[in-house]
This record gives C-alpha cells, structure tokens and sequence, in this order.
C-alpha cells in the first residue's frame, strides 16, 4: 500500500540520525516500525546502542530485532527520541496516542535531547483535533473524570477495545476528545491537566526538534 510506502520512507529515513554510542528511545506505531527494523540492522553490523521503548509492543520488536533494551535506572537522559503522531500542525504540535501509548511516549520524548517525529504526509494539518485527542486517565472514578472531561468537549468517550474498556500498559484508561479544531492547544492542556484523574495528555506542544514526512511516491521531506 501507497501509505506503508509513506511510513517506511519516513520512519527508515530517521534511523540515519543514530549513531552508535546513543541512548535512544523507541516510539511507538506503525511509521517508528520502520525505524525499529532498520536500526536492527544497523545493531547487527555493530551499531551499540541501548534503547528505553515507549510500550511493550515495542520493547518486544524491539528485542526481536537485537537492540539492546533498558529502562530509566540504567540513564535518565537520551540523545534522541524517534517517534510517530497522529497529527502535526504547522508549528510541529502534535497529538499522539492513537495507539494508547501516550503516557511512555511523552515521558521518554521529554527526556530526550532531540526528538524525532515520522509521519506520512496525511498526518499534516493546519489545526490539531481532527484526530480524537487521546487522555489517560486513571480508572479510579474515572466515571466522574469523564464527566469532567465532558465539560470541554461533549462528545468525550471512554475508549473500549470490542466489549471490553481499552487498558493501557500503566493499566489506565483513556478518553478520546473528538474536538475537531484545537484552537489553542496550550490553553486546552492546561485545563486538562488541571482536571484531577488526568494522567496524561495526548498533546505534545513545543516538543518536537524535527518532523520527517514521507510522501506517498516514497520521498522524503524533513520539517
Ligand atoms: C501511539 O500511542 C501513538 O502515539 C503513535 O505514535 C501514533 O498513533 C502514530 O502511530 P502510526 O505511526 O501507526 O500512525
């Protein structure tokens, strides 16, 4: 597919930012996939690295392609962070948690010196929110946090997974905000954050140092 063309152009063009000796961290998704792949090769010609991931779904690619796993007790500050989005607006804001992997994403991009964003080209947007904004909440009354929630965006859901409530690898919840536009993106993480039960927001502002977009015919442009 046209669109897999997109994510491994982009994904496999920010492997070429690792060089050997880094502490990295591994987003999570199918565009970072590519990345995960490639930097396996690279391990397997001698490359070191020692990589934090963002969910269990990537420490587990991430081992079966030979890159060495820690966690945060081995270091607390990496080089680089390589990460997909859900979406980008124009000054690189971003949304992620599509896959409900927002709260480890968001810790290791904060503790990363460089954080690397791969899409393909359909991610792009003038304004954040087309994309339900993913929150991860605590289960805890999470009932009353939604209700809360509620109060900024009406249309909030509890996301589920078949009949059952979707759980995220912290064992929390999350409630997707079909917001539409985000006119202020900074604004709306503050009062999210200000709402007691909210784990995490899936608004990642002002925290992206480069966006590599791949387009549809496997060309790459970086932001
Ligand atoms: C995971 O929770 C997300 O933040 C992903 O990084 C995001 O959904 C992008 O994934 P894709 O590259 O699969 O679109």
């Amino acid at each position: 597919m046209e669109i897999n063309l997109a994510k491994k152009a982009a994904g496999e063009k920010a492997a070429e930012y690792v060089e050997s000796g880094m502490n990295i961290g591994l987003g999570t998704g199918s565009t970072v996939y590519y990345t995960i792949l490639k930097l396996g090769e690279q391990v397997k010609s001698g490359m070191k690295l020692k990589a934090i991931a963002t969910s269990l779904a990537t420490e587990k690619l991430a081992k079966e392609c030979g890159i060495p796993i820690v966690d945060f007790s081995a270091t607390q500050e990496l080089d680089l962070t390589i990460d997909g989005a859900d979406e980008v607006d124009g000054k690189w804001n971003l949304i992620k948690g599509g896959g409900g992997a927002l709260m480890r994403e968001k810790i290791v991009a904060a503790a990363s010196r460089e954080f690397i964003v791969v899409v393909d080209a359909s991610k792009k947007v003038d304004y954040l929110g087309k994309f339900p904004l993913p929150v991860e909440v605590i289960p805890f009354g999470w009932e009353v946090t939604l209700k809360h929630i509620k109060a900024l965006c009406r249309t909030a859901y509890l996301r589920t997974k078949g009949a059952e409530i979707f759980v995220t690898d912290n064992n929390n919840y999350i409630v997707d905000m079909p917001i539409k536009s985000i006119i202020s993106p900074k604004q709306l993480e503050l009062q999210l954050r200000e709402i007691p039960g909210v784990a995490v927001t899936g608004l990642f502002i002002g925290m992206a140092s480069k966006v590599i977009v791949g387009e549809t015919d496997g060309k790459v442009v970086e932001l």
